[in-house]
């Protein structure tokens, strides 16, 4: 394949990709360049929630195209303030920090961290994943990602994910901020207990800590709530967002609380992009058909659709909302025959797969996935 050799010729070798070209998208179906069609249930890892091509974003994006693309954080720009104040009723947050991916948006998040506490060390979890530049990746818990770029930001220690014994070990006084995930995406959709979170926000109180919540794979109706910070009755003093924030444009979030941002000055942080009146866009128009199409209750309701059909092929199914993960003994072969069948599925290891749909999937879908699944799993 053409594209295949000259892609390979071209692009540093960092992603392992599947053998396939996409061309187009429609709803939750993507076509690749001989007009094959595939079943979406990867949506760009989590990030096309309101589906391909959707007709009212194209619309409203395409508005703001012809208005005005760029202007720079030197001036103010109407869609960045529409946004923060769209933000402010869904997040329950108080100011909005923009940028332009998930690991700016927790690159951005330890820097404020810092800066209002005053403090040095951020607590993670094991099996975390909060990105790949410099600071991101030095909270991330896996070695092979972080061996080769040391030395990196320190002090950081990992706690063991839902053990609260480890976690009275290694946060103290010297605590700048935990940092976690409530449901873990790239280890594999894995939650975090109700327990063990009430337990931080205890611990925060006892040494005066920060708490960063990383939603942004969970964030915008993932897990059948607009932040999974719901299902557990928590309020962070900074969320990290991306991913399905655009549907697919690019486009962060640093969401942090009135007392943090009156820590910060002018120069703290910054961003030639961050917040352009087209990103913006893309983010208000994602948030509107959210809304309208009521996508958040659809991901709730879909969700127990498919785990039921799951589980009359798998013995471990597990996530919230349309965020599932799945135990397989042959997953990179799952991924594979999917592929050819017309189906796209993630694998998070070789025992592992993740099932993060489009927002939008219905019944019809998740039967076809089932159908499809049940033919190559056998
Ligand atoms: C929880 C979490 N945080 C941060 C990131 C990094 O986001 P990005 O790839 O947009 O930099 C990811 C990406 O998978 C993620 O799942």
């Amino acid at each position: 394949m053409d594209w295949v050799e000259k892609e390979k010729r071209l692009i540093p070798q960092v992603y392992r990709r599947q053998s396939v070209v996409f061309e187009r998208g429609e709803g939750c179906y993507l076509f690749d360049i001989n007009g094959k069609k595939y079943l979406d249930l990867v949506a760009g890892i989590a990030t096309v929630a309101i589906g391909h091509s959707h007709p009212e974003f194209i619309a409203k994006v395409s508005e703001q195209l012809r208005k005005l693309v760029h202007a720079s954080n030197l001036y103010y720009t109407t869609p960045q303030i529409e946004l923060a104040e769209k933000l402010e009723k869904i997040t329950g947050m108080d100011r909005f920090f923009f940028c332009n991916s998930g690991t700016e948006a927790v690159e951005a998040s330890l820097k404020f961290a810092r800066k209002a506490s005053g403090r040095k060390k951020f607590v993670a979890f094991t099996n975390c994943f909060h990105g790949r530049t410099m600071g991101s990746l030095s909270v991330t818990y896996k070695e092979k990602f972080r061996k080769p770029f040391e030395p990196l930001v320190q002090p950081v220690e990992f706690a063991k994910f839902n053990d609260v014994e480890d976690l009275e070990k290694k946060v103290d006084k010297e605590t700048s901020a935990v940092i976690l995930e409530l449901i873990q995406g790239e280890a594999g959709v894995f939650p975090a207990d109700k327990e063990f979170v009430k337990t931080i926000f205890e611990l925060k109180e006892k040494y005066g800590f920060l708490v960063i919540i990383d939603e942004v794979q969970t964030g915008f109706g993932r897990t059948g709530r607009w932040f999974a910070k719901e299902h557990y009755g928590v309020e962070p003093d900074i969320m990290a967002m991306a991913k399905a924030m655009g549907s697919g444009f690019p486009i962060g979030c640093s969401a942090i609380s009135e007392e943090i941002a009156e820590k910060l000055e002018i120069g703290d942080h910054g961003s030639t992009f961050g917040g352009n009146p087209l990103a913006c866009s893309a983010s208000l128009a994602t948030i509107e058909i959210i809304e309208k199409y009521k996508l958040v209750e659809n991901a709730e309701r879909m969700s127990d659709y498919f785990m039921k059909r799951l589980r009359e092929l798998f013995s471990e199914v597990r996530g919230k909302g349309l965020m599932i993960g799945v135990r397989v003994a042959n997953a990179g072969e799952i991924v594979r025959k999917a592929l050819d069948e017309g189906l796209l599925l993630n694998a998070t290891s070789e025992d592992n797969l993740r099932i993060i749909p489009p927002l939008t999937i219905g019944k019809e879908e998740i039967d076809l996935s089932v159908e499809i699944l049940s033919k190559i799993s056998n």
